[in-house]
């Protein structure tokens, strides 16, 4: 007889290999490889669900007979954006973050929302009991919503019931607590998120309901993180925030049905999210001061302009080595724009220590930073502030040279319309004459220094 093959899973991005290691080959993380029992052959938890076996239909032919029903917007303004403007029947969507940044509350609140639009949605928590689930919605002010609840997590039961019940939406709250009874590993782990989440997901496409799958981010050890499904869904979605601040960004890395990287933001409240409509107005509101080392970054967030404040701190280092830290920013990024500084215009930050962050805990991922991001080093460097109405973006390039980017007339708008007047921009930068905004157009880094801190 063969030797039963072991099987070792990698809990982050579901990596499967025949020897445990330390790191993953996959994802390079560490301490996230677990032995798995190999998957059990006893077939499906279902009798097989219909659908085209195998038949193809002409593309034509699809979209002139069956044109999909319109997207259904929840009236949570901001949930609807990142999802590309409402719910699209049939979608698959993974909802993914840290334990307590507030994801059953999103989907408790998006739930009634969606019940209030005429929806019929199930939300079925594998996490608390139907009465916790039932006092959180008193919290929020939704115990009259029209919403299902249970507490299940036997996944054979859940597909009969929704079979029954017929929803438009499910949520699934969450991935991790479900289990499948034909896959013998334990719930959380690969096998069983990857089963159960392929079963729902096909639920979801053969009879037309949405379903909104939960997953906690783990770190490290058994549970399965939600990357190990991210490619069975149509659309993912991260619900983000900083420990501390009471606001949460709701980020799309991956839409079927509307542009990635669009942002939603949110507030969190005793009694529940609040949405933010203006988040540039939020990120900048601590800001009351021009101080040496913050520079106002003119950014696009998706489809969306969002202002944000890059701080900077540099300070002799009292450690053999000096310290690179960042806080929502890249660090290679950063390397390479001290290298520029030092390498094009002869600034060197040799033995000084570099603290970098973005405020209000905002990711930024933009090249189109680069030159806040000098403007903030500069600045902290020289203990020189930069005028306080005063915007800047533009990317670097490892010559010097400053590209200019995409969406300026966006991005000049949304400044003057926070009250700023003036903006340091690449030289290429269009659209800058009509804005109404003083601009200051630079070719290079060199001459940005020169001009700005007079170097
Ligand atoms: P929760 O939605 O349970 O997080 P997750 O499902 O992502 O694990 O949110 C838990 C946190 O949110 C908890 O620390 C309390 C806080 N919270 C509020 O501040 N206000 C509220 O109205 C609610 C319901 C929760
Ligand atoms: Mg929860």
């Amino acid at each position: 007889m063969a030797k039963a093959q072991k099987n070792f899973v990698c809990s982050n991005c579901g990596a499967v290999t025949t020897k445990w290691s330390g790191r993953c080959d996959g994802c390079g993380e560490w301490n996230t490889i677990a032995e798995e029992k190999p998957l059990s052959s006893a077939g499906p938890t279902k009798k097989t669900l219909g659908g085209m076996r195998g038949k193809e239909i002409p593309l034509s032919k699809l979209s002139t007979k069956e044109s999909p029903p319109p997207r259904t917007s929840s009236g949570l303004g901001e949930f609807d954006r990142v999802l590309g403007g409402g719910l699209v029947p049939a979608s698959a969507i993974l909802v993914g973050g840290d334990p307590g940044i507030g994801k059953s509350t999103l989907l408790l609140q998006a739930a009634a929302k969606f019940a209030d639009a005429g929806l019929k949605v199930i939300y079925i928590s594998g996490e608390e009991a139907s009465a916790q689930v039932r006092m959180r919605a008193q919290r929020l002010g939704l115990s009259e919503a029209a919403v299902q609840l249970g507490a299940e997590t036997n996944l054979r039961d859940i597909l009969t019931t929704l079979e029954k019940q017929e929803p438009d939406l499910v949520i699934i709250d969450s991935i991790q607590t479900m289990w499948a009874d034909n896959v013998e590993s334990a719930p959380g782990s690969v096998s069983q998120v990857r089963a159960a989440a392929h079963e729902l997901v096909t639920f979801a496409k053969t009879r037309g309901v949405s379903v909104v799958l939960v997953g906690h981010v783990t770190k490290e050890g058994q549970l399965a993180g939600p990357r190990v499904v991210e490619h069975m869904v149509d659309t993912v979605l991260y619900f983000e925030g900083e420990r501390g601040h009471q606001f949460r960004l709701l980020r799309a890395v991956k839409n079927r049905f509307g542009p990635a990287h669009e942002i939603g933001v949110f507030e969190m409240t005793g009694d529940g999210l609040s949405e933010v409509t203006n988040p540039s107005a939020l990120f900048l509101s601590e800001r009351d001061q021009p101080a040496p080392g913050s520079v106002v970054f003119a950014g696009i967030e998706g489809t969306r302009p969002v202002l944000v404040e890059f701080q900077a701190l540099v300070a002799p280092s009292p450690h053999a080595q000096a310290r690179r830290t960042v806080v929502g920013w890249d660090g290679s990024r950063l390397a390479m724009i001290l290298a520029v500084l030092e390498a094009r215009c002869g600034i060197p930050f040799a033995g000084l220590d570099v603290y970098l962050n973005v405020a209000g805990g905002m990711k930024v991922s933009e090249p189109a930073a680069d030159l806040a991001v000098a403007a903030a080093l500069l600045s902290a460097r020289e203990d020189a502030a930069l005028p306080k109405d005063c915007v800047v973006f533009g990317e670097l390039s490892l010559s010097g040279s400053l590209r200019p980017v995409g969406q300026t007339e966006n991005r000049l708008k949304e400044a003057k319309k926070l009250g700023f007047s003036s903006a340091i921009a690449p030289a290429q930068s269009k659209a800058g004459e009509k804005s109404g905004m003083d601009m200051r157009l630079m070719s290079d880094l060199v001459g940005f220094v020169g001009e700005v801190f007079g170097a």
